[in-house]
This record gives structure tokens, sequence and C-alpha cells, in this order.
């Protein structure tokens, strides 16, 4: 393997750790810097390599972790990976991106090319980091270092996509900047890198494309909603739109519990922020979107509630299956289910849950699921973990009630079954 340039990678987590190894894959020296003792020592370790790469001996990685940003100053090019959330009343909190560059600062090598993965709203690059960088550490733009901004599209559980192969957009404060953002990233992604106009352009596609994704789910939730009222079956309705779909190339997602994660509901919230304060624009329609996303839990909730009560249910034991946000993903972030789970406790229910994925069980599925399902009045089918939708749950005598927050099992069950089986509109 040839050896390249020095790049180095801040925050290794999702995106970054992966990132990471990729780069390393292809020849790079990486150094990575991150706050938790525990991911560099992983990291030095080479403990948690991408399934993706495993073909490749880690002896031929060049890996270096480090908590300390001193290790960064012979970096020819930086990623920048860290969380950026929300705080308060769902305001953007840039406080980690502020972190990192007042950490950086003093040791950033002349002409370094940074690139910025952390989503971030429209505008907020400049604000944050040009301005930040000017005013502390009289840096200039293009003259000491170079910016662009590359955001990851990872989707967490995807089988298939993964960071080596997602397309990306990318901007930059400069076309010498732009060049060397599309070199670093065409040698080691096998996918497109499409160029944009501008920073402010790839933050927008970036911030756009997930509220967009929130507001489909959220007319979703809406649609689930009606047909509850109704007494239709939604996902009969979307079926039925979904036939529109194959010949006119339009989109409809599933109802459920609402969208988690830190990207698709925290996301929305940058643009609206953004767009509030730069353009003063109204924003309430994705305001809206959100608003009926987050109810999404409340409205499941009292849905079960009204069955349990209908059934006469006294005292019930339930069972929730599945706990991270998202089907086969460990990752417990903004989890809805774990929302859910939280509330029922707080109402002093009797519930339990199980999570094969989460806890990364050695035990066997079938034996984890006979003892958790002993004497079970209400499953609730929180997330769909692939073992969960082939199990027989029929089997359990004790099942009185089967609440699928994601309608996964309406056709195996809403129309023929030992017990009572309801959904999100089902
Ligand atoms: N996870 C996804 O699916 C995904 C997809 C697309 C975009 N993103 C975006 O990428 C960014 C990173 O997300 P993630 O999922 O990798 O987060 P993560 O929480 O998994 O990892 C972030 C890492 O940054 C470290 N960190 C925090 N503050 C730091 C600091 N000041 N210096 C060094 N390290 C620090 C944390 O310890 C952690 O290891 C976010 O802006 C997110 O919105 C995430």
């Amino acid at each position: 393997m040839t050896c390249k340039k020095v790049v180095g990678i801040i925050g290794l987590g999702y995106v970054g750790l992966p990132l990471a190894y990729l780069a390393a894959s292809k020849g790079y020296k990486v150094i990575g810097v991150d706050v938790d003792d525990k991911k560099i020592n992983d990291f030095n370790n080479k403990l948690k390599m991408p399934k993706q790469l495993i073909h490749i001996s880690k002896d031929n990685l060049n890996l270096e972790g480090c908590k300390n940003y001193d290790i960064l100053k012979n970096a020819d090019i930086i990623v920048v990976c860290v969380p950026t959330p929300t705080k308060g009343e769902n305001e953007p909190d840039l406080s980690l991106i502020e972190n990192v560059f007042d950490n950086l600062a003093p040791n950033l090598k002349k002409g370094v090319l940074i690139s910025v993965e952390s989503t971030i709203g429209p505008g907020m690059t400049k604000k944050y980091i040009i301005n930040k960088l000017r005013e502390s550490n009289n840096l200039q733009i293009d003259k000491d270092y170079r910016l662009s901004y590359c955001p990851e599209r990872i989707d967490s559980g995807n089988k298939t996509l993964w960071i080596g192969n997602i397309n990306r957009i990318c901007g930059s404060t400069s076309k010498e900047g732009l060049d060397e953002t599309i070199k670093f990233y065409r040698s080691i992604i096998d996918a497109k890198i499409i160029p944009m106009n501008s920073i402010e352009e790839a933050e927008l596609v970036k911030v756009w494309e997930n509220s967009f994704r929130n507001l489909n789910i959220a007319a979703s939730n809406l649609l689930a909603k009606i047909c509850d009222k109704y007494g239709l079956s939604v996902n009969m309705v979307i079926d039925g739109l979904r036939s529109k779909v194959e010949q006119f190339g339009m989109n409809y997602t599933y109802p459920g519990l609402g969208p988690g994660g830190h990207c698709i509901p925290e996301d929305i919230h940058y643009l609206i922020s953004s767009v509030k304060e730069d353009c003063n624009m109204d924003m309430s329609f994705f305001e809206e979107s959100a608003n009926i996303n987050d109810g999404m839990v409340y409205y499941a909730l009292n849905k079960l509630k009204n069955k349990i009560n209908q059934l006469n249910l006294e005292s019930p034991k339930l069972l929730m299956l599945g706990i991270s946000y998202k089907s086969n993903s460990d990752d417990l972030r903004c989890s809805k289910a774990m929302k859910l789970y939280d509330i029922l406790k707080k109402e002093k229910y009797n519930v339990t849950y199980y999570d094969y994925v989460v806890d990364d069980r050695k035990e066997s599925f079938e034996e984890d699921m006979k003892k958790h399902l002993d004497n079970i009045d209400v499953v609730i089918l929180s997330c769909g973990h692939e073992k969960f939708l082939t199990y027989q749950f029929e089997k359990h005598k004790s099942i009185k009630l089967f609440f699928d927050c994601w309608n996964l099992l309406y056709k195996k069950y809403k129309y023929k079954s030992k017990f009572e089986y309801i959904g999100i509109g089902e």
C-alpha cells in the first residue's frame, strides 16, 4: 500500500469510525481524535473494524488515536464528525462544533483541508467556523486553511449501502478547496461525489433531504390517524397509493411511532432555525411536521390504553420487543420505542422489554423469546428487528393483545389470529 497524506478524523462514532477505517484501508495514515477514552482505546487496538472491510488485514491499517488535538498538527486533511444535537426547545446545539474548532485552531498545519461532515443548517459553517477561526486565531479562509462541507448519509442498519458506496454532495469556499475535497473522497469512496456551487448549497441539501423525509413520515402518520377514525386499513391505502408510485415515481413511507435517531427528528430543527433567522420566513409547515411525528408516541400510548380497557385486561403484563430506534440497528438515540417504554413505566404498567440486537445476546433467540413471553398478556412490537418478524407468536396462549407499532405483521395477524391485533392506522 502506498503511503499517502495524513488524515485526521475528529469524532469516532457512527460516522467517523467507519470513515477512519475506510481511509486507512486506502493507504492513508489516519489519526483519530475523540473525547471518549474507550473509543480511543478501541481505535488503537483496531477493535471495531467495519464488517465491509474484514477482508483487509489489520496490520496494513495505519491508525493512531488520541484525545489530544496536538496530534493533528501533521494532518493534511481533517474531517469533523462530532454530533450536532438539539437542546431546550429544539434549538440547534453547536457547542461541540465550537469546542472542536477552539481545540483545532492552534493545531492546524498551514494549507490544511478541513471537511465538515456533521449535519449543520444553511449558513452555519460560515457563522460558526470561518468567523470563529478568524476572530479567535486570525486564521484566514483559503489562505491558512481550506474548508468544505461534505455531509454523511450513512443509514444505520442498512445492509448494502454504507459509507464506502453512498453518493455524496460537497461544497467548498474555493475551486481549489472543492477540487481537493472531491479528490480525497473519490480516492476512498466508490460512488458519485457531486460538486455544489457553495458550502451553503451542500448544507441545504443535507438538511432538506432529512426534513423532507420527516414531512413524508408525518404525512403517513396523519393518514394513519385518519384511517383509524374511518376504520380503514392504512396499509391497504398505502399499497393502493403505491400502485401510482410504480408508474409515476412518487414516494410514500409507512406510519409508526415517528422517526427516531438523531438525524430525521433533529435535522429539521437545523433547517427551521437557519431559515427563520437568516430569511425571516414562516416555517410552520415544517414545525407542524415535527409536531405530528413527535406526538406519535402519545397517539400509540392512547390507542394501547383504550384497547387494554376495552378488553378488560386487569393489571396486564406487557412485553416490548425492540427498543432501538430502527430495525436491525442497536442505536438508541432518540428512540421512540424507548420513550414509549419510559412512559409506560412512569404510568406504572407492568412492562419489560427484550432487544437481542441492542443487548447482543449470546443465548438462543428462541430460548430468550420463550422466557420473555412467559405469561405475557400484551406484546408490543416496538422495533421490527428481523427475527421478530418471522417468530410464531400464536404459540403463546397467554397473549391477548398484539400491538404492532409499525404495522409490520398486519398481513399475518390482522385478519386471522388467536389474539387481538392492532397497529397504527390498523
Ligand atoms: N449516525 C448517522 O446515521 C448519521 C448520518 C448522517 C449524518 N450524521 C451526522 O454526523 C455527525 C456525527 O454523528 P454520529 O452518529 O457519528 O455521532 P456519534 O455520537 O456516534 O459520534 C460522535 C463522536 O464524537 C465524539 N465527540 C464529541 N465531542 C467531541 C469533541 N469535542 N472532540 C472530539 N470528539 C468528540 C463523541 O465522543 C463520539 O464518539 C452528526 O452531526 C450527525 O447528525 C449522522
